[in-house]
């Protein structure tokens, strides 16, 4: 994906898989999408949090360390590279 698809200080989430994550200019993270509570995958990032629909955890874009919510454990980060413009995630 190209690292112009994630907004500054927001993300975007990618086939379910992944939360990308930029949270300061030029600084990107990658999280698994898989709401640590039950599994469902977050669906949206907004205000700098990453939000699971099922029941309301928010996460930090930074960190993945839960914010709000019943999620207690934060979401894995996931390894990748950035290849020029591009940012490569596992398959
Ligand atoms: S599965 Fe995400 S908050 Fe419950």
């Amino acid at each position: 994906m190209a690292t112009a698809d994630v907004p500054e200080g927001g993300g975007v989430i990618v086939q379910e898989k992944y939360v990308v994550t930029q949270p300061t200019a030029g600084e990107f993270k990658a999280f698994s999408a898989a709401c640590t509570h039950q599994g469902c995958p977050v669906d949206k990032v907004e205000n700098s949090e990453i939000v699971c629909p099922c029941h309301g955890s928010h996460f930090a874009i930074d960190s993945g360390e839960p914010v709000a919510g019943p999620a207690e454990a934060p979401l894995p980060a996931v390894e990748f590279t950035v290849s020029g413009d591009n940012l490569v995630l596992p398959e």
